[in-house]
């Protein structure tokens, strides 16, 4: 099997996996990382969403041979300590119920701060459309983003 060198979370990690497995697998198999989770398999659901590039992506329908030059943050490394300020109004609002889908909703709630650090109702739910909560969280989660945009200017 082919051999691939990764940067995940600013760190250098070879692996060898056939060409066509997603990105999700290596992560949460091949790396152990399990923080970024398996929904659906067919990039409906968000749970598997993690940064390439500062974007937000589905890993489960990303093939391993298509990332290897770009630089991968996951849940994991969105912070060393949890102090991002999505992560920080997260916990302030305690927004998750069952917590499952809740590291594709950061992930893709922190991309969207990325790119439009000051984002409208509108933006906010437009961004968010493609990561369903089975729980319902939806209120919190948006005003999560909100506060963390407060965050964000301190
Ligand atoms: S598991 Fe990737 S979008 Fe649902
Ligand atoms: S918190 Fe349970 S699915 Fe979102």
């Amino acid at each position: 099997m082919p051999k691939y060198t990764l940067n995940v979370n600013g760190q250098q990690k070879t692996v060898e996996v056939s060409e066509d497995t997603p990105l999700l697998w290596v992560l949460r198999d091949t790396l152990k990382m399990t923080g970024t989770k398996y929904g659906c398999g067919m990039a409906q659901c968000g749970a598997c969403t993690v940064h390439l590039d500062g974007q937000a992506i589905r890993s489960c329908v990303m093939p391993i041979s298509a990332v290897e030059n770009a630089k991968i943050t996951t849940i994991e490394g969105l912070s060393a300590d949890g102090s991002h300020p999505v992560q920080r109004a997260w916990n302030e609002i305690d927004v998750p119920q069952c917590g499952y889908c809740q590291a594709g909703q950061i992930m893709t709630a922190s991309a969207l701060l990325k790119e439009n650090p000051n984002p409208n109702d509108e933006q906010i739910s437009i961004a968010m459309s493609g990561n369903i909560c089975r729980c319902g969280t939806y209120h919190r989660i948006n005003e999560a983003i909100k506060l963390a945009v407060q965050y964000s200017k301190k």
